[in-house]
C-alpha cells in the first residue's frame, strides 16, 4: 500500500518510533501530522539510542523526505536543537520539511501550560508534558496563533511575538506566575528563525505530489487513540486528533489516499499522566511490570503507570482507526509471568458492559472483568517468526487480536530493529 498511517492504539508509548523505523525500509516519505514535542519516539540502531520529539522517525534512512505537517504545534527552538543534535551525530537533516501552516509554540504557551498544571485543583490535573501543547492548540482555535510561515517574515514575527508576550506577561504577573524574559526568548527565537527558514515549505503540495506519483508514504501518529481530543478519555487527553482521521486534516491529503492503517499496541497497557486506567496494577505488581518493561517516559522521564491488557479499549480504538494491521509490541515483557490477565468486560454500577462507557469518566469507577491465560515462562527475545514463539505466547497474541477485532501484522519482542517480525 503506497500510503499507510501508523497510530498508537492505547495511551501512547506503544513503541511507534521503532515500528516506523522498521517499516521505513522501502518508504519515500514519513509525515508527522499532529502533536508536538510532547511525543518521544525512541529508535535504537545498533548501540545508539535516539529519542525523536518533532523530527519524523524516517530520518535515519537515506533519502526519506521527513515532513512536519500543518497539524503540529512546533516549538521552533526545540526543533532547531533536535535537528542540530542529529546533524552533530552525522545524520542528514536536509530532507526535513516544516509546514508553513504548522503553529508555533512560544515560551508563554509553555508557562501557561505549566502554571495551569501547578494551579489546577486536585481533580482537574491532566498531568501534561508541560510542552505548551494545549495552550498552542487553544490559540490556533482562537485564531491568535503564530504559524511557521511568519518565520519567513522575521520583522512581522518579532512584532507579533513581542505583543503577545507582553499581553501574556500582564496575565502571568496578575496571577503571580513567572513572566517570559522577552529579550532572551527573542534571542533564541531569532536563531531558530534563521536555522529553520530553508526547511519551511508548502508541505500540502509536497505530500499530495508524492501521493500522485505513487510514492510510499507513512504517516506517523504521535501519542495514542485513547488520548485523542474527541475519542479519548476526555478531559485526560492531549489537544489533537491522534486517530487516523488526523492524518488527513494534519497533512492535507484526502481520506481516499489512505491505503493501510497500522495500529500499534503493547501486549499490556501503560499510561503517563492522570486519568482513568481500569486495568492499572498498583503497588508491587505495578512496580514489577514497570521495571521489566523499563516504563519511564521518553519525553519527561516520568514513571509510566502499568496494567493488564484492556480488550474493551483496544477494540474501541481499532474501530475508530479502522486498523488493517495490528502491531503488538513488548511481548517479551510478559515472558516471566506465569499467568496473564485480559480485561474482557467492565462492571459499571452492577451492570456488565462490553463497550466504552457513554461517559469515559466512568472508566475511573468501572471494575474490570478478567479472563486469565497461562503465561509461557520462556524468552521470546530471540524469536524471529510467529512459529518460533512459545505456544502460549502465540495463543495470547491471537486472543488479544481477536478480542480487538483486528488482524496481527507485526510482532515486536525487544527494542532493536531486528527483534521484529511480520506475520
Ligand atoms: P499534553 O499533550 O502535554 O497536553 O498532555 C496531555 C496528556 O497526554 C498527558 O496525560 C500526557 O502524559 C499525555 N501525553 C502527551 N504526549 C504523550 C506521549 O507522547 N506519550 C504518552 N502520553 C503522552
Amino acid at each position: 500500500m503506497p500510503v499507510s498511517v501508523l497510530i498508537g492504539i492505547q495511551w501512547g508509548d506503544e513503541g511507534k518510533g521503532k515500528i516506523i523505523d522498521v517499516l521505513t525500509e522501502n518508504i519515500d516519505m514519513v509525515v508527522r501530522f499532529q502533536g508536538g514535542n510532547n511525543a518521544g519516539h525512541t529508535v535504537e540502531i545498533g548501540s545508539e539510542k535516539y529519542v525523536l520529539h518533532l523530527v519524523p522517525s524516517g530520518i535515519f534512512r537515506k533519502d526519506i523526505i521527513c515532513v512536519i505537517g500543518n497539524g503540529l504545534v512546533v516549538d521552533p527552538v526545540s526543533l532547531m536543537e533536535e535537528m542540530k543534535e542529529l546533524a552533530g551525530k552525522g545524520i542528514d537533516i536536509s530532507n526535513i520539511q516544516l509546514s508553513s501552516k504548522a503553529h508555533l509554540v512560544m515560551a508563554y504557551h509553555k508557562i501557561a501550560d505549566a502554571s495551569r498544571e501547578a494551579g489546577a485543583g486536585a481533580g482537574k490535573l491532566i498531568g501534561t508534558t508541560k510542552r505548551g501543547i494545549g495552550p498552542t492548540y487553544s490559540a490556533k482555535a482562537d485564531r491568535t496563533g503564530i504559524r511557521a510561515c511568519e518565520i519567513l517574515k522575521p520583522q512581522k514575527f518579532e512584532k507579533i511575538f513581542r505583543e503577545q508576550a507582553i499581553s501574556w506577561n500582564a496575565h502571568f504577573k496578575a496571577s503571580g506566575v513567572e513572566c517570559v524574559d522577552i529579550e532572551s526568548e527573542w534571542k533564541k527565537l531569532f536563531e531558530a528563525v534563521a536555522y529553520l527558514t530553508p526547511h519551511i515549505k508548502d508541505t500540502v503540495l509536497t505530500v499530495n505530489e508524492a501521493v500522485r506519483q505513487g510514492k510510499n508514504i507513512l504517516f506517523e501518529g504521535a501519542q495514542g487513540a485513547l488520548l485523542d481530543i474527541d475519542h479519548g478519555t476526555y478531559p485526560f487527553v492531549t489537544s489533537s486528533n491522534t486517530t487516523a482521521g488526523g492524518a488527513c486534516t494534519g497533512s492535507g491529503i484526502p481520506p481516499k489516499a489512505i491505503g493501510c492503517t497500522y495500529g500499534v499496541m503493547k501486549a499490556y497497557t501503560t499510561r503517563v499522566g492522570e486519568g482513568p486506567f481500569p486495568t492499572e496494577l498498583h503497588g508491587e505488581e505495578g512496580e514489577t511490570m514497570r521495571k521489566i518493561g523499563r516504563e519511564f517516559g521518553a519525553t519527561t522521564g516520568r514513571p509510566r503507570r502499568c496494567g493488564w491488557f484492556d480488550a474493551i479499549l483496544c477494540r474501541y480504538s481499532c474501530m475508530v482507526n479502522g486498523v488493517d494491521k495490528l502491531t503488538i509490541t513488548k511481548l517479551d515483557v510478559l515472558d516471566t509471568y506465569p499467568e496473564l490477565k485480559i480485561c474482557t468486560a467492565y462492571e459499571l454500577n452492577g451492570t456488565l458492559i462490553k463497550n466504552m462507557p457513554l461517559d469515559p469518566g466512568d472508566l475511573s469507577i468501572v471494575k474490570p472483568v478478567y479472563e486469565t491465560m497461562p503465561g509461557w515462562m520462556a524468552s521470546t527475545a530471540e524469536a524471529r517468526s510467529f512459529n518460533e514463539l512459545p505456544e502460549n505466547a502465540r495463543k495470547y497474541l491471537l486472543r488479544i487480536a481477536s478480542l480487538s477485532e483486528a488482524e496481527i501484522g507485526i510482532v515486536s519482542v525487544g527494542p532493536r530493529r531486528d527483534q521484529t517480525f511480520k506475520i
